[in-house]
């Protein structure tokens, strides 16, 4: 356990009452699905994801957490405090405007890892690339542009750039990368918000998405690596600093060369688990579904132990 720096969570009660928490905020958060109040959505979520780890025998410490609301924020400590210390990296919400406006994709999210095992980091923006299990490490090269990348993983897939599948946020600031995409012929499944899911779909085959790229926050960066340290994707990041005050703040939390460029590994490493529960339906996962037997929920639950990909439906009775 935690002495011996192993996790042997993974398919243990251990990893499945964690995947319960996110169970629990999913469930929270669809009452709030298409009611257009953010806030309440993740305050809903993220209070239920709490009681739900506070119930768990562990000794957890959140070391990425909720920054708009003060619930499970960063130095929080959640579980009993019996049982093995580990850290937490969470979004109870991922996706609130999705939430807000009743779209795909939103999901409740948490990695666990023993102690430093999760890189703890400002809620800043990253560059992030990310492709699925089964190339050979440094295929694709966040200091390559979207199309080198695209060429390159479609010649180790073997197929024609055109048959790639490239994941980018709709924003903006994304106009190069798209337009370099484009060029070279790649199909661009642009989302609303959401990256965690984004990069996750690499690694899933039911998707059909080869790579994720784009700047999206920090901590769902961390999220989207356990989930790929889980499945065997690749990831590499770098912090975009868009003044020096957010310079220093990345220095602050001990990112002395924050400038770099991070690998999986640093974002992530040694032993994680990974769980999300659907809150709307997405490529990932169904949604939670309020019935009058309980409410259905979609989650997956992986380690980074087996690489073995759970998914679980649970129903869970009304007024639990
Ligand atoms: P929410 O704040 O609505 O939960 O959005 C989450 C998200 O889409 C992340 O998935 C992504 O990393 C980030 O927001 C992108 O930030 P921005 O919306 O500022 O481009």
């Amino acid at each position: 356990m935690a002495d011996s720096g192993k996790l042997v969570i993974s398919c243990s009660t251990l990893g499945y009452a964690i995947a319960g928490a996110t169970v629990s905020a999913a469930i929270a958060a669809e009452r709030w699905v298409g009611r257009g109040d953010e806030q309440a959505a993740e305050e809903a979520a993220a209070a239920a994801m709490r009681e739900a780890l506070n119930a768990v025998d562990f000794t957890g410490h959140v070391v990425v957490g909720e920054v708009d609301i003060p619930i499970l924020n960063v130095g929080e400590s959640v579980g009993t405090g019996n049982g093995p210390e580990l850290d937490i990296a969470l979004e109870a919400l991922e996706g609130t405007t999705l939430t807000a406006k009743a779209m795909p994709n939103a999901l409740a999210v948490i990695a666990a890892a023993p102690k430093g095992g999760l890189l703890q980091v400002p809620d800043l923006y990253m560059e992030k690339l990310a492709i699925g299990p089964g190339y050979e490490r440094g295929v694709v090269d966040l200091d390559a542009s979207a199309g080198e990348n695209a060429i390159r993983l479609a010649k180790a897939k073997g197929v024609d750039v055109r048959e790639i599948t490239a994941c980018v946020l709709d924003r903006p600031r994304h106009e190069k990368i798209i337009a370099d995409l484009r060029k070279v012929g790649v199909r661009i499944n642009l989302i609303p918000d959401g990256d965690v899911a984004g990069a996750i779909n690499t690694a899933m085959p039911e998707t059909a998405i080869d790579m994720y790229v784009g700047q999206g926050k920090a901590p769902e960066g961390v999220l989207a690596a356990a989930a790929l340290r889980c499945a065997g994707g690749q990831m590499q990041a770098r912090f975009v600093f868009r003044n020096d005050a957010e310079k220093y703040q990345a220095q602050r939390m001990g990112l002395k060369d924050a400038g770099r460029r991070y690998e999986l590994d640093d974002l992530v490493s040694g032993e994680v688990i990974f769980a999300a529960t659907g809150v709307t339906k997405g490529t990932l996962l169904d949604g939670a579904v309020r019935g009058r037997a309980g409410v259905e929920t979609y989650t997956m639950l992986m380690s980074s132990s087996d690489g073995v990909v759970r998914k679980i439906r649970s129903v869970t009775p009304v007024g639990r």
